[in-house]
């Protein structure tokens, strides 16, 4: 049977309630799972955790529209990092899938870019990202933002990346007065035209999306991911 390691840092919840779900889910169609929360050495105040992050803020308007401003701006941002706990799975090396979830910091979250530099084993294994973020899945905004980095960094590491999965959560911590939150609501209005509450794990098209992740990932039930299914490489940019 496939053996997958499903490992996510969440620092309000939610992509923990997701990776639990993916777990299940997984577990449902035969997969051996083994799953690890990475933890942080110490929070970082939610309010310092922004500003690393402030420099592309003036540039947002050049980054959405050029897609080739976007490919030069991944490969020279700085994505912090946040120390980590050791781990109980510091090799990933004998499993036939990870799931590696993160919430999104406009990238990646600082935790898993070290879980990144630290874990090994990584090369050669299949590895599907999932995430978790407030807004509704934007192509550019929100997809491509978190997940073209995060593949960048996974190919250096010599890792295949299969398949991804971006779960609004609703939830946003900034600013005072759920201020983002709304924001996103309005976003996912008039760009979906539906509320932001169909893209969470508790809504239609959410729910969807990770039945779909889990059925590429182990379609027949008992199957097969050893075999080498075939599954789409996400597109770069
Ligand atoms: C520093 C920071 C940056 C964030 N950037 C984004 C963003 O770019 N887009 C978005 O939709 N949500 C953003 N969020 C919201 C989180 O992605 C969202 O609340 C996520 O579901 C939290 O996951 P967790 O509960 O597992 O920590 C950000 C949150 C923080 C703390």
């Amino acid at each position: 049977m496939p053996r997958v390691l499903i490992v996510h840092y969440s620092r309000s919840g939610h992509t923990a309630r997701l990776a639990q779900v993916l777990a299940d889910e997984m577990r449902a169609r035969g997969c051996v799972v083994d799953t690890e929360a990475i933890r942080v050495v110490r929070d970082w105040n939610r309010w310092l955790l922004p500003i690393p992050l402030l420099p592309l803020l003036p540039l947002l308007p050049v980054y959405l529209a050029s897609a080739r401003f976007r490919s030069v701006w991944h490969s020279v941002y700085f994505q912090p990092e946040q120390a980590i706990r050791p781990l109980a799975h510091a090799d990933v090396s004998a499993y036939d899938l990870v799931l590696l979830g993160t919430p999104k910091w406009l990238y990646l979250s600082y935790p898993v870019a070290r879980w990144l530099n630290t874990v090994t084993g990584l090369a050669g294994r299949r590895v599907a990202p999932f995430a978790t973020f407030c807004g509704p899945p934007l192509d550019v905004f929100e997809l491509d933002m978190l997940f073209g980095p995060l593949a960048d960094r996974l190919r250096a590491r010599g890792a295949t990346v299969v398949d991804r999965l971006g779960i609004s959560s609703d939830y946003h911590p900034y600013f005072f007065f759920g201020e983002m939150r709304a924001f996103f609501r309005i976003v996912s209005r008039l760009a979906f035209g539906r509320p932001l509450a169909d893209f969470t794990l508790d809504g239609a098209v959410g729910k969807a999306a990770v039945r779909r992740f889990c059925a590429a990932l182990c379609p027949d039930g008992v199957a097969t991911i050893s075999r080498a299914v075939a599954l789409p490489a996400i597109e770069r940019d």
